[in-house]
């Protein structure tokens, strides 16, 4: 369960969020529509840490080992991060630099296989039996967008941030680090020729990209790919981060017919299969029926309507601000 409670915050006079409260469940799939403006991408920029709340808490519910794995993480590495307190501030525009970088200099990388070892136990901390499993609610909104990436929420931008000049399956092993808030490339040789990943790393990234139906793109670069399938491969990135919570931005926007099915039948099997909680920004009313389970509707910062598809969408208010009949 994710909680919003009272959630407020403001930009300048203008209320972007105002007072929104709202429960969401694992295994159903939330639509958030609603003009332009409405505050929709600043409730996911809330969620996931980028902005702070005025006003108001966010509650997660968390299997108590993450938070031991993540105090355990925060002391070895506390020491560091006081050092680079400053420019993790804007990580994730750093990285992009660097992911530039390392696209200019990639005849071809290698990771530090201590390294990639931390890395396959945190994979294999997730599926070890001896885990504490107990839940409890957690306050979410004070922490960094790292830590709430490594509590289970992760993010689907609006617009789609592949590396252009890597293969997709660095795209996904990478990139699904970058959202977990790591710094992958700190791990990784510029100057060496040959990639190296745990091999275990490497077949759960192969895993992820035949769920998405991108097998056969495993070694095509970002560039080559259709702009439908870098949102494909952004889908797979957050699969191979184990996420319970996905905040998907737009996931159909500018993408080919045929090609929001093969999204939206992939949201699915993430929601009913994976039992994952989806909510999902969408301006396509046919794909907002099609998969929604609830909808909320937005409007000058607050939720003004809710409740089944047919209803929302039936709705006068709705209707009449949003719909334009
Ligand atoms: N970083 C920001 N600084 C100032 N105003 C912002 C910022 N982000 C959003 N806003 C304002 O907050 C309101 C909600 O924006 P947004 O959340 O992007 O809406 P939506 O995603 O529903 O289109 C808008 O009035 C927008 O101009
Ligand atoms: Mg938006």
């Amino acid at each position: 369960m994710l909680r919003l409670v009272n959630l407020t915050k403001s930009f300048g006079g203008v209320k972007a969020v105002d007072n929104v409260s709202v429960d969401f469940k694992p295994g159903r799939i939330t639509s958030l529509i609603g003009p332009n403006g409405a505050g929709k991408t600043t409730l996911f920029n809330l969620i996931s840490g980028f902005l702070k709340p005025d006003k108001g808490e966010i509650l997660l519910e968390v299997e108590m080992w993450k938070m031991e794995n993540r105090s355990e993480r925060q002391e070895d590495r506390s020491k560091k991060q006081e050092a680079r307190s400053k420019r993790r501030e804007d990580r994730s525009e750093m990285l992009e630099v660097r992911g530039k970088e390392l696209e200019a200099g990639s005849k071809g990388l290698e990771v530090r296989s201590k390294k990639m070892e931390n890395r396959k136990w945190k994979i294999e901390a997730r599926s070890t039996k001896q885990e504490d499993r107990s839940i409890e609610q957690i306050k979410i909104h004070q922490m960094k967008p790292f830590e709430i990436a490594q509590l289970g929420i992760g993010r689907l931008f609006q617009d789609v941030r592949v590396f252009k000049k890597l293969r997709s399956i660095d795209n996904v092993i990478l990139g699904a680090e970058k959202l977990a808030g790591e710094n992958p490339l700190e791990a990784v040789f510029l100057n060496h020729k040959v990639r190296k990943y745990e091999r275990g790393i490497i077949e759960k990234a192969k895993e992820v990209l035949d769920f998405v139906e991108l097998k056969d793109k495993t070694e095509s670069y970002g560039e080559d790919l259709s702009y439908g399938q870098q949102k494909l491969l952004a889908l797979a990135r957050l699969l191979f981060g184990n996420y319970d919570v996905l905040l998907l931005d737009e996931p159909t926007a500018g993408v080919n017919p045929a090609m929001i099915d093969k999204i939206l039948s992939i949201i699915k099997d993430m929601a009913k299969r994976m039992n994952k909680m989806v909510i999902v920004i969408e301006h396509n009313m046919n794909v907002v029926y099609k998969i929604s389970d609830w909808v909320y509707f937005m409007n000058e910062g607050a939720i003004t309507a809710f409740g089944l598809p047919d209803d929302v969408l039936g709705n006068e208010e709705v209707k009449r601000l949003y719909i334009g009949l």
